[in-house]
């Protein structure tokens, strides 16, 4: 029977993270129960069958109701739902799990560390960035670089991380040993005569000139996603990390590939690191790891990092670093699951394959438009940038809410797009299962949501 309360209930007494509070609780943002899903699809209480064009926070790869990880959690929560991973504990699952992710990943890492989301991994790899420079006797060497536009969670220090507006307001952010350094965005460069060969010329000066006014001696890492995610679904102009990369190396500052959104096949390759060529020092995990079946994240450790860990054991005693929940067996459980079907369906080649028919299905159809600004997109992401004016690239007006409005209308049609945080932006990252005929009705009915925004 229908709980008649529930909506009630919702407004009343739920803290919904990332939500206009007040309008919700005036009822001016619908109340959305989800119920049920299979595949790309998810299905509410109302009986609404909706096509997930997002993966739910680009996290479902897999697709939805796979009941391999369904059944490996539920034999792990029968056998053994929880015992801690302190002082040399493991389960089966955890200890696997790793061996797994080791085995694809850059041959240059060592161990991973498990978390229960992107934001907590991150923490994790800001703390191990300052232990590794106090052991190595460089205590001044601390601040962290990142990116405007970048993500990377939203607790007091990854909420610094990321460069996005919204994060930081009232908040009192960024922390002070946070400094932010130029977006990779090319559709958005301030000089629209730069080719993209010298906007990546000039993302390297403006990491250089940083590094000299900081000084070096100060800096401990750079993090960055291989690709934006949300500050818009930006893929690099061509060059960029080649270039990045030798300045972290020349001033000794690590690099930590925030891979939450692109590792385990987002991008059509096991990592972004391997896409892109990138040798960092750090790789955070989560979302893909597991597929949302369970909150699992992680840091993946260099050989080098670890060596220093190491010593710094010898000289400190154990690392003080732990969270109850830390490779929590259910977790690691769906962690091996989920990466077993990711081989077995050969889903990572499909997230390729039907990641670039969309892309391409999407510029066929929309490509034109006079309110498309650009259309970009990598393996199974793809983001459409909205203007006023397409010669001059003009933003829409702000308050039109452009992209909001995008995102709705397509939502009327029972697909499910994410109109992106500051600028007029609507993302695609379904789940690696998507088929040519899921990709042809996501691209039909965006062309059609566009015509009734802006007709
Ligand atoms: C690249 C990246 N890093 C970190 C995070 C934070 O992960 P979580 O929301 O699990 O804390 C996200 C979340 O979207 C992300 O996209």
């Amino acid at each position: 029977m229908k709980n008649d309360l529930l909506e009630q209930w919702d407004r009343e007494t739920f803290f919904h993270p990332s939500t206009h509070l007040a309008e919700f609780a005036r009822g001016n943002i619908p109340h959305r129960v989800i119920t049920g899903a299979e595949g790309c699809h998810i299905v509410d209480r109302n009986g609404n069958r909706l096509l997930d064009g997002f993966a739910g926070l680009y996290c479902v790869n897999i697709g939805y109701g796979r009941q391999e990880v369904a059944q490996a959690i539920a034999k792990q929560a029968k056998e053994l739902a929880y015992y801690h991973s302190y002082v040399g504990h493991g389960t089966e699952a955890s200890i696997t799990l790793s061996k797994m992710i080791l085995d694809r990943a850059p041959d240059h890492m060592s161990k991973v560390y498990y978390g229960l989301s992107g934001s907590d991994a991150n923490e994790t790899n800001i703390k191990l960035v300052w232990y590794y420079n106090n052991i190595l006797g460089r205590p001044e060497k601390k601040k962290i670089i990142s990116r405007w536009r970048g993500y990377h969670g939203s607790g007091l220090m990854t909420g610094s991380l990321t460069g996005l507006e919204l994060f930081h307001k009232k908040f009192d952010l960024p922390l002070t040993q946070v400094i932010h350094t130029e977006a990779p965005y090319y559709f958005r460069r301030q000089d629209t005569s730069m080719s993209e060969a010298a906007f990546v010329a000039h993302c390297a000066a403006e990491l250089e000139a940083l590094i000299d006014r900081e000084g070096a001696d100060t800096i401990a890492a750079f993090i960055g996603e291989p690709v934006l995610g949300t500050g818009g679904i930006v893929p690099p102009p061509a060059g960029y990390w080649d270039a990045i990369q030798p300045i972290l190396e020349k001033h000794d500052i690590l690099l930590i590939a925030d891979e939450v959104v692109t590792g385990f096949g987002r991008l059509g390759s096991m990592f972004g690191s391997q896409h892109y060529g990138l040798k960092p020092d750090l790789i955070t995990i989560a979302k893909g790891l597991t597929s949302a079946y369970a909150p699992l994240s992680g840091s993946i450790v260099s050989k080098k990092m670890w060596a220093a860990l190491e010593q710094g054991t010898d000289e400190n005693g154990p690392i003080g670093h732990g969270w109850t929940y830390s490779a929590h067996p259910i977790g690691a459980a769906a962690g091996v699951a989920n990466l077993k079907v990711l081989d077995d369906l050969k889903l990572i080649e499909n997230a390729k394959s039907v990641g670039a028919y969309l892309n391409t299905q999407m510029h066929d159809a929309i490509g034109n438009h006079p309110n498309v600004g650009e259309i970009r997109g990598e393996g199974m992401l793809c983001a459409i940038e909205f203007v006023a004016d397409r010669e001059t690239r003009t933003l829409c007006d702000p308050s039109a809410k452009t992209g909001p409005s995008i995102a709705a209308a397509l939502l009327d049609q029972g697909v499910i797009g994410r109109a992106m945080p500051q600028g007029d932006i609507l993302g695609f990252a379904p789940p690696f299962c998507l088929t040519e005929s899921e990709a042809d009705e996501i691209v039909a009915k965006t062309k059609s949501a566009i015509e009734a925004v802006f007709n």
